[in-house]
């Protein structure tokens, strides 16, 4: 694969796109951002689109209660429109339907703040504290029918301090998306990403297998 389009949703501030954004301009990112689709028109993520010269569309979902389908259908017309090979949720807070999914079968990531399949669903930086793990994370993974239950493609793992609050370990788990969500799209962009079944292959792939953490 070449150089690979991108359409990125979003609903908030938009620092996962950021992200995005600098790996592109330090080129350890060989993509290009097509279009920012926002379902709100006070996103930052579609202020940061076009500082950025990049299309900045806003989809407003006011209209679509209980017609899921339809918006999604909306985001497909305009995804095709710019060409996209690869969407990217980026903090999109809307259940994505099977029009969405089946339009882009394994052509959908999401970045999730938790090490998946724990804590899926909202809220779920509060959730691992509540739990008492002393590890949690972020995870890439690619966007099934389901809610959070796609094939995983990267993870990263944070310790769980006993004095975090969901603040501090909001904090320490975005550091890690930031690093982890370009780096998954890189793979993607580069072909290495082979789905079998439940499983993400990373082809030519430099994990040794002896690596280990413990927390405390
Ligand atoms: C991130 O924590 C992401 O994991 C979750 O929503 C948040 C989006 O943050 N899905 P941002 O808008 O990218 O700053």
């Amino acid at each position: 694969m070449g150089r690979i389009k991108v359409g990125v949703l979003a609903s908030g501030r938009g620092s996962n796109l950021q992200a995005i954004i600098d790996a592109v301009g330090n080129k350890t990112l060989a993509a290009d951002i097509a279009v920012v689709i926002s379902d709100r028109a006070d996103s930052f993520a579609l202020t940061r689109a076009r500082q950025h010269g990049v299309a900045a569309v806003h989809i407003s979902a006011r209209e679509y209660k209980g017609r899921r389908d339809e918006y999604d259908a909306l985001l497909v017309q305009e995804l095709k429109k710019f060409n996209v090979d690869l969407v990217v949720l980026a903090g999109f807070m809307r259940i994505v339907t099977g029009v969405l999914v089946r339009s882009y079968p394994h052509r959908i990531m999401n970045i999730h703040p938790a090490l998946l399949p724990a804590f899926p669903g909202l809220h779920v930086q509060q959730a691992a504290i509540d739990h008492g793990v002393k590890f949690s994370g972020c995870t890439v993974h690619f966007v099934d029918e389901g809610m959070d239950t796609g094939p995983i493609v990267i993870q990263a793992v944070v310790p769980v301090l006993d004095n975090d609050t969901e603040d501090t370990l909001s904090a320490r788990i975005l550091k890690q998306e930031h690093t982890i969500f370009p780096r998954a799209i890189q793979l993607y962009a580069e072909g290495r990403l082979k789905v079998e079944g439940r499983r993400v292959v990373v082809t030519s792939g430099t994990n040794s297998g002896d690596g280990f953490l413990i927390n405390p």
